[in-house]
């Protein structure tokens, strides 16, 4: 099955016109000026960042923890599209767009187990966890489920590549991206010693969320950096410093920072969490940080692991999920309760003592008195080299989508 939408690609050299000085000053050699108000505030901009940043490059749409058994299901609005995440019958995450082939109707609404049936509430349809569309009742006239016209076949949930690392479910909205191992072979290759670690997420206090008044893009810029740390995490700052951190730029992919002073918790007890084995010696102490474009934010340490999946909400808001992995069945155990708790309260005062900083600059960026800013040439690499990404694929514009993929080709 093939659809003729274009993705919404038409009008898109208007929008990349009005932006493209803008865009080409950040992106030019040498430059230091950041992104400007309209890419922060207007509904233009987010269309295109929707069309270019998104689609065109595996993003984050939420955790394999979601949809941790055969049949879950997980429903999620991502940038105003209702998709489904499903765990299939053989283990595998799949994304769909979560609409009924038939007219149209939302087909999954809650998350939660499915018994292996998507079922439509309007005229019943049904499909099953791969997508093939399995029942239309009464398609033929009362007590007539099929009609000779009519190839169920043809009718298959259209899907959308999805591929699960590090316990996220990432996704490729247009279907043209090189495979998910190709796009980020860099970061598979610098955190190789992490490939395949087995992830255990223990339910609700490994789960964090927050609502922000801010574009997404600051939520990811600030994560970039360690610039701030003094200041606004004290706390953190008192063990694992400023001087303690070296930044992590790796153009057209990713970019953050990295500690060589990181302390795994200590209960009072004296129990910590089970490091991964097999680790060298650069993690004993060591922990990173990046921010994977568009719009997940990463952790790693020797005794777990967190990412954050950023969720636009138009240009001025998003969501923020957070999930914790550990390395070791055995955190499960009723004795690691506290250390787990303690772990997601630590995380959770962090998170919280970013948000001024983040909905501070969506204020800024309503003023005529800054006009992108400067990046300083130390201390903020990182956030120039996720605005120079930005910026280059927004001038590139859209490519049209590969066609919607049935389930049942
Ligand atoms: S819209 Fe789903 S069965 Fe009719
Ligand atoms: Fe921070």
């Amino acid at each position: 099955m093939t659809g003729s939408y274009d993705g919404g690609t038409a009008g898109f050299s208007d929008k990349i016109s009005s932006l493209a000085p803008a865009l080409q000053a950040v992106a030019a050699e040498g430059s230091s000026v950041g992104l400007p108000n309209p890419c922060y505030m207007e509904a233009d901009a987010w269309m295109l960042e929707r069309e270019t940043v998104f689609a065109k490059h595996w993003a984050g749409l939420g955790f394999t923890a979601d949809i941790a058994k055969p049949g879950d299901c997980h429903p999620i609005d991502f940038l105003g599209q209702p998709l489904l995440m499903v765990r299939d019958k053989k283990g595998r995450a799949r994304v769909f767009h979560n609409v009924c082939r038939h007219r149209g109707m939302l087909l999954v609404e809650k998350a939660g187990p499915s018994k292996g049936v998507l079922r439509c509430r309007y005229h019943s349809w049904a499909y099953d966890l791969e997508g093939r569309l399995k029942r239309t009742p009464y398609i033929g006239g009362p007590h007539e489920d099929t009609h000779p016209d009519f190839d169920p076949n043809c009718y298959g949930l259209a899907e959308v590549r999805a591929h699960e690392w590090l316990g996220v479910v990432w996704i490729n909205l247009d279907g043209r991206a090189p495979a998910f191992e190709e796009a980020n072979a860099k970061i598979l290759e610098r955190w190789r010693e992490f490939a395949g670690a087995p992830l255990t997420h223990t339910g609700d206090d490994c789960r964090l969320q927050f609502e922000l008044g801010t574009n997404w893009k600051l939520a990811i810029e600030n994560y970039c950096e360690a610039y701030h740390l003094p200041w606004v995490h004290p706390a953190l700052n008192s063990y694992s410093r400023i001087e303690d951190h070296y930044n992590i730029v790796e153009p057209g992919n990713f970019s953050g920072q990295g500690t060589t002073v990181y302390n795994p918790l200590l209960s009072p007890d004296g129990r910590k969490f089970p490091a991964l084995s097999g680790l060298s010696s650069m993690w004993d102490a060591g922990a990173e940080y990046v921010s994977l474009y568009p719009n997940v934010m990463l952790g790693v340490h020797r005794d777990h692991c967190y990412a954050i999946v950023v969720l636009p909400d138009g240009p001025t808001r998003c969501r923020e999920r957070l999930s914790l992995y550990y390395f070791d069945e055995a955190v499960r155990d009723p004795d690691y309760a506290e250390l787990r708790a303690t772990n997601q309260r630590t995380w959770e005062q962090v998170f919280v003592e970013d948000v001024f900083a983040v909905e501070g600059m969506q204020k800024g960026r309503a003023s005529p008195g800054f006009d992108g800013g400067v990046f300083t040439p130390v201390m903020d690499p990182p956030t120039r080299c996720f605005h120079v990404w930005a910026a280059e694929t927004m001038l590139e514009g859209p490519r049209p989508p590969e066609g919607l993929r049935a389930a049942a080709e």
